[in-house]
């Protein structure tokens, strides 16, 4: 597909970041030329390689809104890539989003791109989306053009701190009744982004990125013991009873809460939900959990855990 020269240059906040540097790999790859690519960053010195082709690396810190203005002008396109746990846990996150926001808009940025979370919604169970809720309607409300990304969870975090573990311990405690989620891979999740990056009719939409299946526990279940050729036994519990049993198991304490609070999610429904965009976006078929698995799985378990949000 030709690439409309008046959405060019398109930028992507957060460069270092694990989603934005698939992100500008996929647009690189469909034929952004790298002059019409710019990058922000607080750590310009880790985008040597995309540096190297060209393309235009610049200091930006949502923290410190002096950096934002200089550094979103001339963008036609803008990404904003969400801000971390970290930073939800210590209220800083919707503020980020304003002052990014705000400085587009001073910018003269004429169209925003955001990457929230499933069913974002005031009232979700899943209380680190509210503030992907707000998110939305500080685009919606900024004058701009936006279209949102509603991305659905990635299974890596998932596999890190509760699946590896009931591999390892043969046992998986489960507590999302018959509740589904809809996991996508992060790949899969950058490759629908890029299409609407260089989207032509996407204005004033809200894309669910979903993968293509929705999942129950009994589903994770049956793919774990099929990629781990290991008998792993399935232990149905009640939210408030999961936290206890994950730490059990070896889940690290700051985490197991928070299965618990999306297991609640998942019963409401808040992760349910499935589309066919994420593959009209991004031209291709999107993994299954269990195919993302049968390659995923053995690396994890050869290596020591990561940290809590990693
Ligand atoms: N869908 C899911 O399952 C899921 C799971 C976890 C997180 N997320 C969301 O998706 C986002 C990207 O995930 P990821 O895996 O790429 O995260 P990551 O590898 O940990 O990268 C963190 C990202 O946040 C940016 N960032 C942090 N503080 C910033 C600040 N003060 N100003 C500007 N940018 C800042 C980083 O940019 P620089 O370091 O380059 O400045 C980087 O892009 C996360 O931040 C989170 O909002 C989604």
């Amino acid at each position: 597909m030709a690439i409309d020269p008046a959405i060019l240059p398109i930028l992507v906040t957060g460069g270092s970041g694990k989603l934005a540097r698939l992100i500008v790999r996929e647009l690189l790859v469909r034929g952004v030329p790298p002059a019409g690519l710019i990058v922000t960053t607080r750590t310009p010195k880790r985008l040597g390689e995309f540096a190297a082709l060209g393309v235009e690396i610049r200091d930006a810190d949502n923290d410190r809104p002096e950096t934002l203005v200089e550094a979103f002008r001339g963008a036609k396109r803008l990404l904003l890539v969400s801000g971390t746990p970290e930073a939800f846990l210590a209220g800083v996150r919707v503020q980020q989003h304003r002052n990014a926001v705000d400085a587009a808009i001073a910018a003269g940025v004429p169209h925003l791109f955001y990457t929230s979370a499933p069913n974002a919604d005031p009232n979700t169970a899943a209380d680190a989306h509210v503030d992907h809720w707000k998110t939305e309607q500080m685009l919606k409300e900024s004058g701009a053009d936006w279209t949102i990304m509603r991305h659905w969870e990635w299974p890596d975090w998932h596999l890190e701190h509760h699946w590896r573990h009931a591999v390892d311990r043969g046992v998986y405690y489960a507590a999302s009744g018959d509740g589904c989620i809809a996991h996508v891979t992060r790949p899969d999740t950058a490759a629908a982004d890029a299409g609407a990056l260089l989207g032509t009719d996407v204005a004033g939409k809200t894309f669910d990125i979903t993968g293509p299946e929705r999942l129950t526990a009994r589903t994770i279940h049956a793919a774990l013991c099929r990629a781990s050729g290991r008998k792993i036994e399935l232990v149905e519990l009640e939210p408030d009873e999961l936290a206890a049993k994950l730490l059990e198991t070896g889940t690290h304490p700051d985490t197991a809460p928070v299965f618990a609070m999306m297991a609640t999610a998942i019963r409401e429904g808040w992760y349910d939900g499935f589309s066919e965009d994420p593959e009209v976006l991004a031209g291709r078929t999107r993994e299954t959990v269990g195919e993302w698995l049968a390659s995923e799985l053995p690396m994890v378990l050869a290596r020591p855990p990561l940290g809590p949000w990693d």
